[in-house]
């Protein structure tokens, strides 16, 4: 199997690394950049766990490859908190709107809800209705989804 040498700006630092040609950008995460916060599901593009942004956007890291973030910026879920520590705002809106059961989905909620925010930070609550769409969750916590988008919207908290 052959290896290729990326480096990726992952959380705000340069990450290098030998990566078989097939590894995704999730596997990279978690088994070789040690960023377990992005948590793998279905592995098939459908439930949105993995959800990480890439130069600004949010792409599932099941189906992007590790090689094709190479030279890009990554940012996971342990890369929002600012430098003081203290939560991003969609963070704290997850929290305040206790929008979360087992967790599992939580981290990539949050890099969609970033993403959007990152894109426009003055949502409509139906641009991150739209956004949260395409986020399964098994513990059906759509409802505190639904009050954080509302939370969000307009540039609120
Ligand atoms: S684990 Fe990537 S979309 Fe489900
Ligand atoms: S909170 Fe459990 S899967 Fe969403």
């Amino acid at each position: 199997m052959s290896e290729h040498a990326i480096e990726v700006i992952l959380n705000g630092r340069p990450v290098r690394a030998r990566v078989e040609s097939r590894r995704t950008l999730g596997d990279f995460l978690r088994r070789d950049a040690g960023q377990t916060g992005t948590h793998l599901a279905c592995e098939h593009g459908v439930c949105g766990a993995c959800t990480v942004i890439v130069d600004g956007e949010a792409v599932r890291s099941c189906l992007m490859l590790a090689v094709q973030a190479d030279g890009r910026k990554v940012t996971t879920v342990e890369g929002l908190e600012a430098s003081d520590g203290s939560l991003h705002r969609v963070q704290q809106a997850m929290q305040d709107a206790y929008a979360l059961q087992c967790g599992y989905c939580t981290p990539g909620v949050v890099m969609t809800l970033a993403a959007a925010l990152e894109a426009n930070p003055k949502p409509t609550e139906p641009d991150l209705m739209e956004a949260l769409s395409g986020h399964l969750c098994r513990c059906t916590g759509y409802q505190g989804m639904m009050k954080v988008a509302k939370r969000l919207a307009g540039g609120g908290e």
